[in-house]
């Protein structure tokens, strides 16, 4: 599919007022996106455990206006309080998704929408909160177009998602997926993420990942402004090289179920995010002290047990263990006599890979 299969040509159906609510998970990368182009065309291709309890639920209420008005008219009201901050972000996305929504300026909106995560976690809002408002949006297209194939919905809600910020794309559908051009991918696309379809071992079945709060505050460095920093990045060329052979390479450890392998991948590419911040101009240190307490005591853990708990990061300083559910028990009470110390007042969220995006009744 390309960009213009997603511009509707028109409307078989008329819709006055109505409401619909998604519930949207967040998801944690394996290979990690970082650096794109213009339009939030990623640099190189990405692959993703979606999440099952980190979740976005919005409720969208749409009032058709009497006569459309040049403006997007929306409320937004995060926790059931309206939240002014949240809004350029809502308007931009609604300004970039227009083209592929030609009827956003003909509703009154309300946007009402909570997270099942702590505010302020550290944890990335963006992937649930734009994929569950793209998926709202999208179940009033097919509203105004009855006919609409699942297909074409599930594509195209994740094409909206990440217009409205990249990683979100992945999270509409589980348990693993893809985004960004990969030439051994099947379906692989730079507009959307797709659903892994090879092998997948049964080690890698209801995965956990544990979430670390080890730093609740603000993001130090806003995506958009990270993603520039690959831009002329010294090292740029070869990280988005590697990206592809670390899919190629997790393509296999999902099909032969090798844990030790998946471990390399999965940490080098959490170091490696991190070593490009490090080394971009101007650079960043996003880790904190207890980031790299954590990552040590694991490594530590590893060896003492032969375990295969292994961590990945984001752009901050929490951390994400992830473990097969088998070590779930001794790994648990590993974390809680021993991480736990690390986190802010303590706090962790017990998650496991899950099957995307809901829609409520
Ligand atoms: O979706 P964005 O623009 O917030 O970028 C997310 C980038 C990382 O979380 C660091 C990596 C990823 O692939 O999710």
């Amino acid at each position: 599919m390309t960009e213009k299969d997603f511009i509707p040509k028109s409307y078989p159906a008329a819709v006055e007022q109505g409401e619909v609510t998604w519930q949207s998970p967040s998801n944690i990368a394996l290979v990690k996106y970082w650096g794109k182009l213009e339009h939030q065309i990623p640099a190189n291709p990405s692959i993703s455990f979606t999440l099952d309890s980190c979740r976005t639920t919005t409720k969208l209420k749409f009032q058709k206006k009497q006569k459309p008005t040049a403006d997007f008219d929306f409320r937004l009201l995060f926790e059931g309080e309206e939240k002014d901050a949240f809004r350029p972000k809502i308007l931009k996305f609604m300004q970039r998704v227009e083209p592929y929504l030609p009827f956003l300026k003909d509703y009154e909106f309300t946007i009402e929408t909570s997270n099942s995560f702590p505010h302020s976690s550290g944890i990335a809002s963006s992937a649930s909160g734009m994929s569950a408002l793209a998926l709202c949006l999208m179940s009033l297209e097919r509203q105004l177009d009855p006919e609409m194939d699942e297909e074409y919905f599930t594509r195209k809600s994740s094409f909206l998602a990440r217009l409205g910020s990249g990683s979100a794309c992945r999270s509409i559908e589980g348990e693993l997926v893809v985004w960004g051009m990969h030439n051994n991918i099947y379906r692989s696309s730079d507009l959307y993420g797709v659903p892994f379809r090879d092998e997948v071992h049964d080690n890698f079945r209801n995965y956990r990942d544990t979430i670390l709060l080890v730093d609740k505050g603000e993001k130090q460095v806003s995506s958009t402004l990270g993603h520039d920093l690959m831009n002329d990045h010294p090292y740029a060329e070869t990280r988005f090289r590697q990206a592809h052979d670390n899919l190629d390479k997790l393509k296999k450890i999902f099909r032969s179920g090798d844990l030790s392998e998946f471990i390399k991948v999965v940490e080098s590419e959490a170091l490696t995010l991190h070593a490009m911040m490090m080394t971009s101009q101007p650079y960043f240190l996003l880790m904190k002290p207890n980031t790299l307490a954590i990552i040590n005591k694991i490594f530590r853990f590893r060896e003492e047990t032969g375990l295969h708990l292994c961590f990945t990061l984001d752009a901050g300083a929490n951390v994400h263990l992830l473990f097969p559910e088998k070590e779930a028990q001794e790994t648990q009470e590993f974390i809680e006599a021993e991480l736990k110390q690390f986190c802010q007042n303590g706090q962790y969220i017990n998650d496991r890979v899950g099957s995307g995006a809901k829609k409520m009744a």
